[in-house]
């Protein structure tokens, strides 16, 4: 590489003595660097502000604006889409909504940042000038000195940026960045709204009510799928496990509830051995036969406690391992749940497995705002 050939800005020649420094693109070593800083002369590029005639200035400004402008109206496209629409008819459900929504939540928000960044471009290509900077090494701390010449320089680059000499730049860039600093406070809609007192229910408590008001025991359980009634002699063979809801829920919870409500309602069925099976005091007769139902929402944070141990009779949650036992109340053996699997009391009518009441506690992790 020749000497011309340097890593130097707008390099015109070398610099005279007792001139100031100029900047120097890139990070030469240390070595370099006062060769550098004392061989070339660096001074402002072609097309720079400083050269600009007011004319072009002006059109630039005009540019900029517009595209500022442009910004703000995509921003605001993003937020009426976010509260307008997204939300329409009770949210956005299947996967064409979530398409749309990310469609439309998406462009406009690229659209927002890239008009803004073409602004922010042009006005720094355009209007601001190019004046050459001094980068030097130095120690770490920085003297009186170099902190005042920085704020020297800094008062400087504000006055030349701009932005106190043309209100129109400054008005309209605040425009557009005023609803994307907005935006993430808009997006805390999503935190709401408060679950209120539905997590201290499940479905199986309104579905037994309607049961026993039509002068049945309980409701009947119904296998998670086929959603078919399950009798005591379907579930006989000790050690099996099934997933199980209360009857006829699609048809008694509003469409938009239905994934919310099963997750809560979700439990398992599982036929202990009756002969090792432990029931807790004051549930005696919550089991039939050894067949007993629990929450299937892990206690821990709330993923699905799937696993049966038919030999040691334990449900594993597959998440962080937590344990618990199914023959002595669901109670934790192991791992990081802190309290059991709460326990669905059953019982038979016409030879149909029930449930008499809702879970007695609530499901799920403890730290589940329930109101
Ligand atoms: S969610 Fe079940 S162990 Fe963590």
């Amino acid at each position: 590489m020749s000497d011309d050939n340097k890593e130097t800005a707008g390099s015109q020649g070398p610099r005279g003595e007792g001139e100031p420094r100029e900047r120097v693109i890139g990070t030469p070593s240390p070595a370099r660097d006062k060769a550098l800083l004392a061989e070339d002369d660096i001074s402002a590029p072609a097309g720079s502000g400083e050269q600009l005639d007011e004319q072009s200035a002006r059109r630039a400004e005009r540019t900029v604006a517009l595209l500022f402008l442009l910004a703000f109206a995509a921003s605001v496209a993003f937020i009426a889409y976010y509260i307008g629409w997204s939300g329409r008819n009770g949210g956005m459900h299947g996967i064409l909504r979530a398409q749309e929504s990310n469609f439309w939540l998406g462009g406009t928000m690229a659209a927002a940042f890239l008009l803004l960044a073409a602004g922010v471009t042009i006005w720094v290509r355009r209007l601001m000038t190019s004046k050459p900077i001094t980068q030097e090494r130095h120690e770490l701390t920085t003297d009186a000195e170099t902190r005042a010449a920085f704020t020297q320089d800094f008062l400087e680059g504000a006055a030349d940026s701009g932005l106190t000499k043309r209100p129109l730049l400054r008005r309209t860039l605040l425009l557009a960045a005023a609803p994307l600093g907005l935006a993430p406070l808009v997006l805390l809609r999503d935190l709401g709204p408060l679950p209120e007192k539905r997590l201290r229910h499940t479905h199986w408590g309104e579905a037994v009510e309607k049961a026993k008001a039509e002068g049945k025991k309980g409701v009947r359980l119904v296998v998670d799928g086929t959603h078919k009634p399950l009798r005591v002699s379907d579930f006989a063979t000790p050690g099996s496990m099934i997933t199980v809801l209360p009857e006829g829920m699609e048809e008694d919870v509003p469409e938009h509830d239905v994934l919310t409500e099963t997750a809560k309602a979700v439990t398992i069925l599982i036929n202990v051995p009756e002969s090792q099976f432990k029931p807790a005091e004051g549930r005696e007769n919550w089991h039939v036969n050894g067949i007993v139902a629990y929450s299937k929402v892990c206690t821990h944070v709330g993923c699905p406690a799937a696993l049966y141990e038919q030999t040691t009779h334990h449900i594993l949650c597959p998440c962080h391992q937590s344990t618990f036992d199914a023959t002595d109340a669901a109670k934790v053996i192991f791992g990081p749940a802190a309290r059991p699997l709460p326990q669905l009391p059953l019982s038979v009518e016409d030879g149909y497995l029930v449930a008499t009441s809702d879970f007695p506690e609530p499901i799920g992790p403890s730290f589940w705002e329930r109101g």
